[in-house]
């Protein structure tokens, strides 16, 4: 399910006399959805998850083997992929949990609404270390210190994953015991609203 079309630019690098230079390009994006339909809330939210943990995977997978072999133009333009896919991934996410779940959620009790504040300053925190990371993808010709590269991709993944299976085995329990069918159909109804979809 594709819902974003645009362009994107790649400052991509080529070898020539042992030296990098940058050649630029233009590359069609399409951002894929990580899902099939937006009828269930909660499946939309575990949808974006395993689809994190997996490009996680290979984000640290491409990191090493930039590491290992340096960077080329197929690297380069992993890089400009995952780029274009957390950009739009994250905020998506974020924002889905942030405006469509969470308010369902709210005042339902003391530990919920707790997990709520944990999990936002999460987001917040995730931001920020994939802004740090988003600067060095989306211009692969300049990443030079492929350890440094190494160590924020590492940074982000763990973060990210961490804060998914927190979700996952402690915040959603409490989800399925507090929302009704309807109101984690309501979730996913918003969520498409979010992205001027119709379920
Ligand atoms: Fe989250
Ligand atoms: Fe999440």
């Amino acid at each position: 399910m594709a819902h974003f079309l645009g362009y994107v630019f790649i400052a991509a690098p080529k070898k020539s006399n042992s030296t990098y230079s940058l050649k630029g390009f233009w590359m069609e994006f399409k951002y894929e959805e990580p899902l099939t339909g937006f009828s269930d809330g909660l499946v939309v939210l575990k949808s974006y998850h395993e689809d994190f943990l997996e490009r996680g995977k290979q984000l640290l997978q491409l990191a090493a083997n930039i590491k290992q072999n340096g960077m080329n133009e197929d690297y380069a333009n992993q890089c400009m992929e995952a780029y274009c896919h957390y950009s739009h991934a994250t905020h998506l996410h974020h924002r889905d949990e942030e405006q469509s779940l969470f308010p369902l959620l709210l005042g339902s009790s003391v530990l919920v609404d707790g997990m709520i504040e944990r999990l936002i300053m999460d987001h917040e925190e995730i931001e920020e270390s994939w802004s740090k990371l988003a600067k060095q993808l989306s211009n692969p010709g300049t990443i030079t210190n492929f350890d440094y590269f190494l160590h924020q991709a590492t940074e982000f993944e763990k973060i990210l994953r961490e804060h998914l299976i927190r979700e996952d085995e402690d915040f959603s329990p409490q989800v399925k015991k507090i929302l009704t069918s309807e109101q984690i159909k309501q979730a996913g109804e918003k969520m498409a609203e979010l992205r001027h979809l119709t379920v």
